[in-house]
């Protein structure tokens, strides 16, 4: 009997103890990852060090970065008991030290990991030690866990994530939970409960249109790929819970600087996790420019929570809409054609109503109402957004 007593007191402890954290990303996330710029080579602790340092110095901080993640190639072995080994070449205070020293710049610090046997860089992935891993993250002090999908033969992607989610519950400290299985699940109609965001294509390149007009599939692996592959998710995406067309390219070389711009603000119109992917080390005025521009920031991270969608497809050019709490809505103009378009926008025929003020975030000005039509010249690959407001 007392057997039985204390099995009852072992199973229902375990139970209270795997608290669910909420609210973990009211908001879509924001920070930097290694990934798009430093790969598998290049990462170590002295440039996430000098990543953070980066953060706080260039204004991004301030503009609301936050989480500094280290993507792949990290971890290097599991010792004899099985828990995770970070290369001690790469990483020689550990991952614990590099924790708390992005802790002491009042950022949160992230990690990778992958669902399957192996990462997608063949490092040990989390496969068989879901609760061991989530167990060390906890103790080393993580804020956010990537969780990837290479080397998953055989696997279920909804079984392998809830997995981790529960261990990280169990583990006791509120981790954003990042899901990384390229949209391959249609995570979206299943994740919200698990991840507060989840990849919904495969990897972006640092590439306006890459991938378009060769054997029509879509994959990802530009802007604008990625792009066109959010349209009819706005549905799934809320607080907690939000698509991601993966990391910035902005600052990485590969984009002129109307297409960061577009880049970016569409980004923001979608609501997605805005992921610096750059060397923010160094970085051009223009490229912090646009990574702080707190009106278009604030697009992205309006309370409301909804992800903009694609109102007008004319020619290549698009409108874009969010609508944003307090009743304003965020409109962005998007000239994806080689050429500079002269646009006039009536705003009946978008059905918008006649008494909102015009705020273009990105000249920072004013520049009228509703009740007349809007005209711009928007050069070829960028945008105009306007915030309307009462
Ligand atoms: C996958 C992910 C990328 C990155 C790499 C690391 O390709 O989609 O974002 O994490 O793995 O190996």
């Amino acid at each position: 009997m007392k057997k039985y007593i204390f099995l009852f007191f072992v199973l229902t402890t375990n139970v209270s103890f795997a608290q669910k954290f909420k609210n973990l990303a009211p908001t879509p996330p924001m920070g930097w990852n290694s990934w798009n710029k430093f790969q598998c080579d290049s990462i170590n602790e002295n440039v996430v060090k000098q990543i953070a340092d980066a953060m706080v110095s260039s204004g991004m901080r301030e503009a609301g970065y936050q989480y500094v993640v280290i993507d792949d190639c990290w971890q290097i072995g599991r010792d004899s008991a099985g828990f995770i080994i970070a290369d001690a070449k790469k990483f020689p205070s550990g991952i614990k030290a590099l924790a708390d020293y992005v802790h002491s710049k009042g950022l949160k610090f992230g990690i990778y990991s992958c669902a399957g046997v192996k990462t997608c860089a063949g490092r040990p992935g989390s496969r068989g030690h879901e609760y061991q891993d989530a167990y060390t993250y906890a103790k080393w002090g993580v804020d956010y866990l990537k969780e990837d999908w290479c080397n998953t033969d055989g696997q279920n992607a909804k079984e392998s994530y809830t997995l981790m989610r529960d261990a990280l519950y169990k583990a006791g400290r509120p981790i954003v939970f990042s899901l990384c299985d390229w949209g391959l699940s249609s995570p979206w109609t299943w994740a919200s409960d698990v991840g507060n965001l989840w990849r919904t294509t495969g990897d972006i390149a640092d590439a306006w249109d890459k991938g378009y007009g060769k054997d029509g599939k879509m994959w990802g692996g530009s802007v604008l790929m990625n792009l066109d592959m959010q349209r009819g998710l706005e549905k799934y995406a809320g607080p907690d819970h939000w698509n991601d067309p993966d990391m910035l390219e902005v600052g990485n070389g590969g984009l002129t600087v109307a297409e960061e711009r577009a880049h970016f603000s569409l980004w923001c119109m979608l609501a997605a996790p805005l992921i610096a992917g750059n060397d923010l080390r160094n970085m051009t005025k223009k490229t912090i420019e646009i990574l702080t521009n707190k009106e278009v920031i604030a697009i992205d991270q309006d309370k409301l929570g909804k992800q903009g969608y694609r109102i007008v497809d004319r020619q290549d050019f698009e409108v874009y809409m969010k609508p944003l709490s307090d009743g304003d809505t965020a409109i962005c103009l998007f000239n994806r054609g080689d050429a500079t378009k002269e646009i006039t926008v009536n705003w009946n025929d978008l059905k918008i109503g006649t008494n909102f003020k015009l705020r273009d975030v990105w000249k920072h000005a004013d520049v009228g109402t509703t009740s007349t039509t809007f005209k711009a010249s928007i050069p070829k690959h960028d945008v105009v957004v306007l915030r309307l407001s009462k």
